[in-house]
């Protein structure tokens, strides 16, 4: 494959949203795992209403907004020391496990992150976790001010990188992403963490759905979009394999 550069999704994709669990669980004893989840199907519903509303806000606003909703929602009071010690983990995400070592393996390809973060928390995420060292760029949609799965919100790469849509691989777990990248013109390949059978299993094995098993059911099953990505890997540590095909 001629492939220039690989650019990553980054929430969900390099880094783990569901590592903010301890801090809500830290901070709301028993509930952690139900604002985890709600905060975060919420975040990304605020991303795709917000610009189907046309009324922009950064993620960091998003991000805020879907959080207060969670926490309204579930009627727990809190204090502004609380709301930003949750908030503060955004900045310190957990990476996968295989993030670094698949990154290293990649080199000399450019890389780079498009993501829907905005640049404060991308930048902040980045330095925080070491990535600022392996990145070529970390870029946010928030230069045309629409969020992913928009095909405004992908043309930043090609602007920043100067390489054509033809010669990058995009890499997401988030299946819309994934969808919306392809139908964008990337190359693009899907992480797929969650296998379905397990998937299926999980949704029917017991009366009540977990908070974590609802969120997988939506958020990381491949969508009905008309699109599908060009490959399908279970972890990041697959794809110097993927990129070394001819
Ligand atoms: C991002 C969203 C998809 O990082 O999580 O853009």
């Amino acid at each position: 494959m001629g492939i220039k550069a690989v650019v990553f999704d980054a929430y969900g994709t390099l880094y783990d949203v569901q590592s903010v669990a301890d801090v809500t669980e830290d901070a709301f004893p028993g509930y952690g795992g139900i604002i985890t989840q709600v905060w975060r199907i919420k975040q990304l519903e605020y991303t795709w209403l917000r610009s189907l509303m046309r009324r922009y806000e950064d993620f960091s606003v998003v991000t805020r907004d879907s959080l207060a909703y969670t926490l309204r929602l579930l009627g727990l009071d809190y204090d502004q020391a609380t709301f930003a010690g949750i908030i503060d983990k955004y900045r310190h995400l957990d990476l996968y496990a295989d993030a670094i070592e698949t990154l290293a393996a990649l080199k000399p390809r450019k890389l780079a992150i498009l993501s829907n973060g905005s640049p404060d928390m991308l930048n902040a995420l980045v330095v925080n976790t070491g990535l600022d060292r392996m990145l070529d760029a970390t870029i946010s949609v928030d230069a045309n001010k629409i969020f992913k799965p928009a095909p405004e919100a992908y043309r930043p790469i090609e602007e920043v990188l100067c390489i054509p849509p033809h010669e990058m691989l995009f890499i997401s777990a988030n299946p819309w992403d994934a969808c919306g990248a392809k139908a964008f013109g990337l190359n693009v390949a899907w992480i797929e963490r969650v296998i379905p059978e397990a998937m299926a299993l999980a949704c029917v094995e017991s009366e009540t759905v977990a908070p974590l098993t609802m969120f997988k059911a939506l958020r990381t099953q491949m969508d009905e979009l008309g699109v599908m990505p060009d490959h399908r890997l279970h972890a990041l540590s697959e794809l110097p394999k993927v990129l070394s095909q001819p």
